[in-house]
């Protein structure tokens, strides 16, 4: 098949699960991702023949056999560590990456006082892993995003696909069931800068992630 020589050789990159934005030693801003979608995307893409190094999140899931893994903490890790891996052949971003964080976490346990009732925390936007990646003097061949959208699904993948200069975007509905962060199965609606879209599934992410990469594959040189 040719979409499985495609890959052969082939360095890819891909982030995975959530980040953990530090409040304090005890206390930080996580999300539900399990990173289960971009482990198994790693997983495909190394028996397919790629050299593959996973950039992962705190989750607990075995690193996949034939796969260099970095694991991280936070956002600011997440960009440093995927930036050090330039150049690579494709990037796929299935990382929940904290769009916002606290500016500094305090090196003590915050406590509560008498009879205060509220905590303000200031967050402060993180950087943008995908968009840096797209727009790098070593840009992959293929940048691939994930997109988790409650409604209006495939206008603003469409909308991320173009502002963030990828070649995929792989969008899911969140908030359903059968679907999602927790989830064994998905299903993607993938939407190209070319113009293309396909809908994967609904299928477990193992198959998922042979299915998207049959996509990468196809668009990538002989
Ligand atoms: N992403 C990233 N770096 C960030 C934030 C997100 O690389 N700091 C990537 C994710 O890995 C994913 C895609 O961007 O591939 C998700 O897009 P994003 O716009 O962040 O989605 P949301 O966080 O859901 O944003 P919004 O709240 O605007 O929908």
């Amino acid at each position: 098949m040719s979409a499985v020589d495609a890959l052969q050789g082939r360095r890819v990159l891909v982030s995975a699960g959530p980040t953990f934005e530090d409040i304090d030693p005890v206390r930080f801003i996580g999300n539900r991702s399990s990173g289960k979608m971009g482990f198994a995307v790693a997983q495909a893409a190394a028996r397919r023949g790629a050299r593959v190094v996973l950039v992962a999140g705190p989750v607990s899931l075995p690193t996949p056999e034939g796969v260099t893994r970095i694991d991280v903490r936070s956002a600011a890790q997440m960009h440093e560590a995927v930036l050090a891996q330039l150049p690579a052949d494709v990037y796929v971003g299935a990382a929940a990456v904290a769009d916002f964080a606290p500016a500094q976490a305090a090196s003590n346990k915050i406590k509560k006082t008498a009879g205060q009732d509220t905590l303000s925390l200031t967050l402060v936007r993180t950087r943008d892993i995908l968009a840096d990646i797209a727009m790098h003097a070593q840009r992959p061949r293929l940048v691939v995003g994930f997109a988790a959208e409650t409604d209006h699904v495939e206008a603003y993948a469409r909308g991320k696909l173009e502002n963030k200069r990828l070649d995929l975007i792989a969008a899911n509905r969140v908030g359903v069931e059968g679907g999602g962060f927790e989830s064994d199965d998905n299903t993607l609606a993938v939407y190209g800068a070319d113009g293309s879209a396909q809908v994967l599934g609904p299928a477990p992410k193992t198959v998922l992630a042979d299915a998207l990469l049959d996509l990468i594959a196809a668009r990538l040189p002989g």
